[in-house]
């Protein structure tokens, strides 16, 4: 991510928005409330732009045509204790989803993270989402936990789900 990807990344934020406004079965797990303002992007983008200089994150978005289809990211854990474990987070706009794309990102963030030093990494995400699960399971995570009705939406309660690997 650079800071010209700014006008991409409000588009690609708020198609994620709405998807979880349009449809309460989305796969997305939480967050992505309320869409999110050019102002409001800038300033996570510039703060994020400095967590990867400093390596406290570790990023990787795909794009196709100029457009931002899928942006995942590694945020170390912040104590010294914990610098070696590594946070995982992504998303695929729903329409390129399935098509491989989340797994070259899960893959180059796993590669990136052992270069960093990271030794293990964590995931969470809806218990019910078979293509996470897939996707994590082929770049070698395994299932570390469920957390029963963790995520609450439109009525009904989901479970969360943890899947962790090593990676040494
Ligand atoms: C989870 C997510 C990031 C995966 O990204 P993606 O680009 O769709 O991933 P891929 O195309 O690489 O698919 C991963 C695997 O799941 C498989 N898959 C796709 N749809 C599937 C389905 N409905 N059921 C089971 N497996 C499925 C794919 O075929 C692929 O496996 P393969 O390599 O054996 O073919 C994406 O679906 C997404 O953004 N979901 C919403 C956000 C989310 O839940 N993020 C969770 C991680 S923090």
């Amino acid at each position: 991510m650079k800071w010209d990807d700014l006008d991409r990344l409000v588009s690609f934020i708020n198609v994620i928005v709405e998807e979880k406004r349009r449809d309460s079965s989305s796969g997305l797990y939480a967050g992505f409330d309320e869409k999110v303002t050019r102002e409001e992007e800038a300033e996570w983008l510039s703060q994020t732009l400095v967590e990867i200089e400093r390596g406290e994150v570790i990023n990787a978005i795909a794009e196709l045509s100029g457009k931002v289809i899928a942006n995942g990211e590694v945020t170390r854990g912040k104590y010294k204790d914990t610098r070696r474990h590594g946070h995982m987070g992504l998303t695929t706009i729903s329409e390129y989803r399935g098509q491989g794309i989340g797994r070259r990102i899960i893959e180059t963030l796993v590669r990136e993270s052992r270069g960093a030093g990271l030794r293990t990494l964590e995931v969470e995400f809806l218990a019910a989402n078979e293509t996470a699960r897939r996707a994590y399971e082929k770049a070698g995570f395994n299932q570390a936990g469920i957390i029963p009705h963790k995520i609450f939406r439109s009525g009904k309660y989901f479970d969360g789900l943890i899947m962790s690997r090593e990676l040494c």
